[in-house]
C-alpha cells in the first residue's frame, strides 16, 4: 500500500474579506511530533463493537500496548466507511499503511470555510410553485461552523415533527437549548481535542458563517429583513419548509479537520439528510485523499447529494475545488445590484464610490485631508499615501476625511483609530464583490480618485462628505472576480464548476456575538448581514437540490444535478472570458430544473468505472466502496470520458493535426411520452462537433437512449477556451449540455 502523503495546508471556509480575518487558515502548529490520521480499512466487521475492537487491535501492532492504542484513537467510523482516526508519529503512520489490513493512511489536514434579493434574481419567487408536504419531509444537512437557533430564520412555526426516516439527533450543549421542528438535529466534531477561547465546544455558531449558510439554503421567511435598512426585503432560504441538519466541523481558529469533515458526513448520512451542503475546501487533486470527496462518495451511494462551493481562489485558472464528479460544484455570480455611495465633495460635485457604509452622515460636510499630507514625519510619507498603521498624524487627520490608495483591507479602521470620520480608498481591482465597512468609507476607481485629488490640490480648505450606500442596479449576471476557475486538477475529463448561483452581497442570517466586519472597534451589530463567496453561492444550489427532490424524491444525486445543469441560463465568454472555466452550465434556474424533460443519470458503478478510466488503482478505490476493485475485469467505461456527465471537455493537445473526442451519452425521458428531441449543436470556430442520431424517440417515461457526440479540434493557442454546446429539444423542452475545447 502506497502511504499518502499529504501537503500540510489547511482548508478554510470559503467567504471572502473582512471577515476572512478572523478565521484565515490556522494550521497545525508543527511542534508536536504525533500529528492525526486517518486509517481507512477494508470491509465492515459485522458490528459497530466489533468494528471499534478491530480499531483497536490494529491500531495496537503499532503502539507499545492496547491501553496506548485507547488513547491516541479519536474517533472510530463505523457506519459509511470503516476507519478511525488517531495520533501518530510518522513512523506509526508509515508502519500502519504498510498493513494488509489497511487500505490507506491520510494524514489529517485542515481545510477552510470559503443572500433576499437573490431568489427573485434567479427566479424563485415567493409564489413559485411548491410541494409543501414533501419539501418539509426533505433535510438539508449544513457542514459548517454552527447555527444560531434563536433567530427567526430558524423558528419552527408550522413544522410538524420530523419525517419518520429521520434518525439524528440533539442534545443540549452549552449555549445551545436544543432543536426544534425546524432544526432538526445538531451536532459539533472536534476531534484534535484542541479547546478555542474564541469558540464554543456546541453548535452553537460563533462566527456567523454557518448561520448564513443555513438561512440561504432553508431558513424561514423573514420579512422586513435588512442591514440597517441596505438589501431590506423579505430573507428566506430556498425551500423555507425543509428542516436543518447542522453539523459543525468548522472552527473559528483551527478551521475545518479532515477527520471532523469525515465525521459531519458520516453522521449526516447516518442520520438520514437528503442533501448535503458544504461550504468550505482545501486544494486537492486526488479523489482518494479528499475527504469532501470520499464523503460525498459515501452520500452518493446512498442516494444524498452533496452541493459544494467551487472556492474563492479565482480569477487564476485550474484553482477549482470540490470538483469530484459525484460533487455538484457551485461558481459565485454578482445579482443585478450594487450598493453605490456618493460623495460630495465641497464644491457641490458629486462622485460615487463602491461598498456597503451604513453610517449616515452627521454633518453637510467635514473637512478632506490627502493620507499623503498627513504625514507623520517626513519619513513616514509613503506609508500615509496608504494611511498605513503607525504613518498618519492624529492631530491632521482628526474630525477629517481622509483619502487613501489602497494597499491592504479595512484601511477605515486604521483612519478611525487616530480620530479620522471617514475614509475614502482608491482601489481599483476587483471591484465586484463590495467590502462592508467597520467606519464610514467608500471605494473610488482610478478616474474618480483624480477628480478627488485634483480637487483637494485646487482649494485651501477642502470638505467632502460619504453619504450611506443605497442600492443600484447593475448588469448581471457575471462570475465573481474571486470565484474560483476551471480547469479541473482532478480530471481533465470533467468539466468543473458544474452551474453558477448568487455569491455577491447575499443578505442572510448572521449572529449577534461579533460586530458585523469582526474588527476591532467595529460597532455594528446585525441579524442580518451581507456576505459574498462561493460560500454563499453553495447554499442556494443545496436548496434548490432540495426543492428538486421535494418534487422528485427518488432522483438520484446525478438526476438531480442533471436537472440543475441542463436547464441553466447560459452565461457568456464576453462577460467572463474564462467562459465555462468561470460558470459551468450557467446560471441556476430553479424552476426549470423541475421538469428537464431528459436526464443524464448514473449510479455507483458509473462513477467505478470513471475512475478506473481515469487510472486510479482498483484496489484503492475500496476506500471509496468497501472492497477492490478489478478495474480490468468490469465493463470498461466506454468514449472519451467514460462517464455521463451532463456536460464535455475536450483538452486539445498542441501542436498536433487535431484532436478527436468521441463522447458516449445516455439520456433519460423524466418527461411525458410518447415524444421526440432534434439536436441543435453549437461549433466553435475551428471546432466540428456531429451528434448521432440527431433525433431521440421515446416512446413512454423513463425510457433511455443512447447518442454519441464526436468533437474534432484543430490544434489551438495555448490557454485558449471555446465554447460549444448540444441542445435537445422538443415542444416543451430545452436540455442543453455545455461543450468546452480548451489548450492548456
Ligand atoms: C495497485 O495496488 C496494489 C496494492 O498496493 C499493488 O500491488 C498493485 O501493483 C497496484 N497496481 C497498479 C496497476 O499500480
Ligand atoms: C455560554 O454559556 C456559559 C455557561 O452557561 C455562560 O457563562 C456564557 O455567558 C454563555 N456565553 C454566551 C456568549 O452566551
Ligand atoms: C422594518 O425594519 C426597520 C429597521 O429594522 C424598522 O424601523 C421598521 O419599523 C420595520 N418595519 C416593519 C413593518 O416591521
Ligand atoms: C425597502 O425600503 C424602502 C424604503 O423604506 C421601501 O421603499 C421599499 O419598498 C423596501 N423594499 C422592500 C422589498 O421591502
Ligand atoms: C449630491 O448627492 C446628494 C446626496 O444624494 C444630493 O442630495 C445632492 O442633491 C447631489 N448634488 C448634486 C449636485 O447632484
Ligand atoms: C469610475 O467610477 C465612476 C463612478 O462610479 C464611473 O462613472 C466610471 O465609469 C469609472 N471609471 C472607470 C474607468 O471604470
Ligand atoms: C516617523 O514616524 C515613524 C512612525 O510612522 C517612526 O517610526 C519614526 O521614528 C519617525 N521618524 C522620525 C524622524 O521622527
Ligand atoms: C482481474 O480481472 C482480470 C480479467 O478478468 C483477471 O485476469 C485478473 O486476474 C484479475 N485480477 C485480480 C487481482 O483478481
Ligand atoms: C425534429 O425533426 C424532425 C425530422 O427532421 C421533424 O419532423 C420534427 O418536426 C422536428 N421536431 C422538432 C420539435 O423540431
Amino acid at each position: 500500500m502506497v502511504f499518502q502523503k499529504f501537503t500540510n495546508n489547511s482548508y478554510s471556509l470559503l467567504w471572502l474579506p473582512s471577515l476572512l480575518i478572523l478565521l484565515s487558515s490556522a494550521s497545525v502548529n508543527g511542534v508536536e511530533q504525533k500529528k492525526f490520521y486517518i486509517v481507512f480499512l477494508g470491509a465492515h466487521p459485522v458490528s459497530r463493537e466489533g468494528s471499534i475492537e478491530s480499531h483497536l487491535n490494529i491500531l495496537s501492532a503499532v503502539k507499545q500496548s492496547h491501553v496506548e492504542a485507547k488513547e491516541s484513537i479519536v474517533y472510530s467510523y463505523t457506519k459509511s466507511f470503516n476507519a478511525f482516526a488517531a495520533k501518530l508519529s510518522e513512523d506509526e503512520a508509515n508502519k500502519l499503511s504498510a498493513m494488509n489490513e489497511v487500505l490507506s493512511v491520510l494524514s489529517n489536514k485542515y481545510r477552510k470555510l470559503h443572500t433576499t434579493r437573490s431568489w427573485d434574481f434567479i427566479g424563485l419567487p415567493l409564489t413559485a410553485k411548491r410541494k409543501l408536504k414533501q419539501e418539509s419531509d426533505t433535510i438539508v444537512a449544513i457542514l459548517d461552523t454552527g447555527i444560531t437557533p434563536e433567530f427567526r430564520s430558524f423558528k419552527d412555526d408550522g413544522l410538524g415533527p420530523p419525517p419518520a426516516k429521520w434518525r439524528g439527533t440533539c442534545d443540549k450543549y452549552v449555549n445551545f437549548s436544543g432543536c426544534n421542528n425546524k432544526i432538526v438535529g445538531a451536532k459539533y466534531f472536534k476531534l484534535d481535542g484542541r479547546s478555542e477561547s474564541s469558540d464554543i465546544l456546541s453548535p452553537i455558531d460563533v462566527s456567523g458563517h454557518g448561520t448564513h449558510t443555513a438561512s440561504t439554503a432553508a431558513g424561514n421567511l423573514v420579512p422586513n429583513a435588512s442591514l440597517f435598512g441596505l438589501a431590506n426585503g423579505t430573507a428566506r432560504g430556498a425551500v423555507p419548509s425543509a428542516r436543518l441538519a447542522i453539523y459543525k466541523v468548522c472552527w473559528k481558529e483551527d478551521g475545518c479537520a479532515d477527520m471532523d469533515v469525515l465525521a459531519g458526513f458520516e453522521a449526516a448520512i447516518d442520520d438520514g439528510a437528503d442533501v448535503i451542503s458544504v461550504s468550505l475546501g482545501g486544494e486537492n487533486s486526488n479523489y482518494l485523499q479528499d475527504s469532501i470527496s470520499i464523503g460525498a462518495f459515501h452520500a452518493m451511494r446512498k442516494g444524498i447529494i452533496t452541493v459544494a462551493s467551487a472556492g474563492n481562489d479565482g480569477p487564476t485558472m485550474a484553482t477549482v475545488e470540490n470538483h469530484a464528479p459525484w460533487v455538484v460544484t457551485v461558481a459565485a455570480s454578482g445579482i443585478d445590484r450594487d450598493f453605490h455611495s456618493t460623495v460630495e465633495l465641497g464644491t457641490r460635485t458629486n462622485v460615487s464610490g463602491e461598498g456597503v457604509n451604513t453610517f449616515s452622515p452627521k454633518q453637510k460636510q467635514y473637512p478632506l485631508i490627502n493620507g499623503m499630507d498627513a504625514a507623520r514625519n517626513s519619513s513616514s510619507k509613503d506609508n500615509a499615501k496608504f494611511c498605513a498603521k503607525g504613518s498618519l498624524e492624529p492631530n491632521k487627520v482628526k474630525g477629517k476625511i481622509v483619502y487613501c490608495k489602497f494597499r491592504t483591507w479595512s484601511t477605515e479602521a486604521v483612519v478611525k483609530a487616530v480620530g479620522g470620520i471617514g475614509t475614502i480608498v482608491e482601489y481599483d481591482e476587483f471591484q465586484d464583490s463590495p467590502e462592508t465597512f467597520m467606519a464610514p468609507a467608500t471605494f473610488v476607481n482610478r478616474s474618480t480618485g483624480q477628480i478627488i485629488t485634483n480637487y483637494i490640490q485646487s482649494t485651501r480648505s477642502p470638505s467632502a462628505v460619504i453619504h450611506k450606500s443605497h442600492e443600484v442596479k447593475i448588469p448581471a449576471p457575471f462570475v465573481a472576480s474571486f470565484s474560483s476557475r476551471g480547469p479541473n486538477s482532478g480530471s481533465q475529463h470533467v468539466l468543473k464548476p458544474d452551474v453558477t448561483a448568487p455569491g455577491i452581497s447575499i443578505l442572510a442570517s448572521f449572529t449577534l456575538r461579533h460586530s458585523i466586519t469582526s474588527i476591532e472597534g467595529d460597532t455594528q451589530f446585525s441579524v442580518f448581514t451581507l456576505m459574498s463567496g462561493t460560500s454563499m453561492a453553495c447554499p442556494h444550489i443545496s436548496g434548490i437540490a432540495a426543492y428538486v427532490k421535494s418534487f422528485h424524491p427518488n432522483w438520484t444525486p446525478a438526476a438531480i444535478r442533471s436537472a440543475i445543469m441542463t436547464t441553466a441560463k447560459p452565461m457568456s465568454q464576453k462577460v467572463n472570458k474564462e467562459a465555462e472555466f468561470a460558470f459551468g452550465a450557467g446560471l441556476v434556474n430553479p424552476t426549470r430544473a423541475l421538469n428537464p424533460g431528459l436526464i443524464y443519470d448514473m449510479d455507483e458503478f458509473g462513477y467505478v468505472q470513471f475512475l478506473c478510466h481515469e487510472g486510479y488503482n482498483g484496489s484503492t478505490l475500496s476506500i471509496l466502496i468497501g472492497s477492490p476493485v478489478n478495474c480490468t475485469s468490469l465493463l470498461p467505461g466506454i468514449g472519451h470520458d467514460a462517464i455521463n456527465y451532463p456536460s464535455m471537455q475536450l483538452s486539445v493537445k498542441r501542436n498536433t493535426e487535431s484532436t478527436i473526442g468521441v463522447f458516449r451519452r445516455r439520456v433519460t425521458n423524466v418527461g411525458p411520452g410518447p415524444t421526440m428531441y432534434n439536436a441543435t449543436i453549437k461549433s466553435p470556430k475551428g471546432v466540428e462537433i456531429t451528434v448521432k442520431p440527431t433525433s431521440l424517440i421515446f416512446y413512454h417515461t423513463l425510457q433511455k437512449k443512447n447518442f454519441k457526440v464526436v468533437v474534432k479540434a484543430k490544434s489551438m493557442a495555448s490557454m485558449k477556451i471555446v465554447s460549444g454546446s448540444l441542445i435537445w429539444r422538443n415542444p416543451r423542452y430545452i436540455v442543453r449540455s455545455p461543450i468546452v475545447i480548451y489548450s492548456s
